[in-house]
């Protein structure tokens, strides 16, 4: 089989193809291959569990400095010419270390284990609302109903975003990230200017909660971010503090919301296993993980050489480009047993969907527990869920999942 390289990057092979799993086991079972798909970025295709983890281990040789996704030529040209704040605004995604050390330390006190224990009651409650709110029978889209919601309500919480703030928010998002679907893409004149005018309104939406917190602290993540300093005790300027927010909320919402919409729909195709988890919930541990590996809501990551170096058999020059295509890792069979069996329970699970050392994701342990409430939900209340017609796919090659999952449900009250 020859693999088409646009299968792999193009958002809309994406949206109207779904995920290329037999193009990655036929790039897993071959020598490292260099992509040269027309009108993108070229680069090599990391598919192997074991060479994602040798990259990532490697950022000094491999590095985030020069961008996190593979470009269109459409994106070559706006990068060329963006000026804009919210194009200057470098996040920790983007920083290489030393520097991305120094500045992951700033919120990863908030984010350990035990910081998020302290979210649990909003946790919980955001996952039982979410289900509340689909009322005891009908039929629904879950992503918009469900998925989507839950994340949002978490998110906006640790953030400082008032309720009657998050639609408002969620819609600027995806106009800003998920750029490429044309359902969710803003009228414009032009893609700049769509970029200029919704980061303005995010700096003035972000900029007002920091004022607030530097005046008024409570105990939340956003007074962390606004009165942040780095190790050296510098304050966090205005554009690195409203990055971190950016970066929060971003990194945060469409991952947890595709894997929840992961979940949901593997219970469809598999009561069995929402059958296995109301039966045993110490099943929730690994379940957890099973989810994010089968949704594996972050396709790829994007390295760039720094130097010439012989990997995985192949000659890799500086400023070469790699993507490691995580959901490939997450279902390499050298790894995992019956990798695309959906296995609540298996153990161990050393699936790369929060990456892997340096970048490995910041947010995964509120990850975890968002995920955690609701399977815990969905175990106590589903009585029936079935398909009500037929899913459709975000067209995005980057961080993707389903874009509407109609489904008909029965939904007991909460206990
Ligand atoms: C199921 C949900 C999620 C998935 C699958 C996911 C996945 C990932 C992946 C693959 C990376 C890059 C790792 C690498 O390059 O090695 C990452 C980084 C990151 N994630 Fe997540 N993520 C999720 C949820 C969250 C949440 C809830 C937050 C915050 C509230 C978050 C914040 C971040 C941040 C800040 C980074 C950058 C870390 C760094 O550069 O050091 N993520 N995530």
């Amino acid at each position: 089989m020859t693999v088409d390289a646009l299968d792999l990057i193009a958002s809309d092979r994406y949206g109207d193809r779904g995920i290329p799993y037999a193009q990655w086991a036929e790039l897993r079972r071959s020598p490292l291959q260099y992509m040269e798909p027309e009108g993108y970025e070229s680069f090599w295709a990391i598919t192997r569990h074991a060479d994602i983890i040798a990259v990532s281990s490697d950022p000094a040789t491999f590095c985030n400095g020069e961008g996190i996704v593979v470009l269109n030529s459409h994106q070559l040209r706006t990068e060329a010419e963006g000026t804009s704040a919210i194009r200057q605004m470098k996040t920790i995604i983007e920083m290489d270390p030393p520097d991305h050390r120094r500045f992951r330390k700033v919120a990863s006190g908030f984010f350990t284990p035990r910081g998020i224990e302290r979210l649990d009651t909003i946790v919980r409650t955001s996952a039982q609302q979410v289900v509340d709110g689909l009322g005891p029978e009908g039929e629904a889209d879950l992503v918009a109903q469900v998925a989507q919601r839950h994340p949002l309500r978490v998110l906006s919480t640790i953030l400082g975003i008032e309720p009657d703030q998050e639609e408002r928010l969620l819609e600027l998002t995806q106009q800003l990230f998920a750029a490429d679907d044309p359902d969710l893409r803003r009228e414009a004149d032009s893609r700049q200017q769509a970029i200029e005018e919704l980061g303005m309104e995010f700096f003035t939406m972000f900029n007002a909660i920091i004022e607030d917190r530097r005046a008024h602290p409570r105990d939340d993540l956003a007074t962390m971010l606004a009165t942040a300093t780095l190790d050296d005790g510098e304050p966090l300027g205005m554009l690195e503090t409203l990055g971190y927010y950016l970066i929060v909320f971003t990194a945060g919402h469409d991952t947890t919301r595709h894997a929840l919409t992961g979940a949901l729909d593997a219970f469809m195709d598999h009561p069995e296993e929402l059958a296995r988890l109301r039966d045993d919930r110490t099943l929730l541990r690994t379940a957890v993980e099973e989810v994010v590996r089968w949704s594996a809501p972050v396709n790829y990551m994007k390295r760039t050489a720094t130097r010439d170096v012989e990997f995985g058999g192949a000659q890799i020059k500086a400023g070469e480009r790699l993507a490691l295509f995580y959901a490939s890792a997450n279902r390499d069979e050298t790894v995992f047993d019956d990798p695309d069996r959906f296995d609540i329970g298996r153990d161990p699970n050393r699936h790369l969907g929060f990456g892997w050392a340096e970048h490995y994701c910041l947010g995964s342990h509120l990850a975890r527990a968002s995920i955690t409430a609701l399977l815990d939900q969905l175990a106590d209340r589903v009585e029936v869920l079935e398909r009500a017609g037929d899913a459709s796919q975000v067209a995005s090659a980057f961080v993707v999942g389903r874009k509407t999952l109609p489904a008909r449900y029965v939904i007991r009250p909460a206990a």
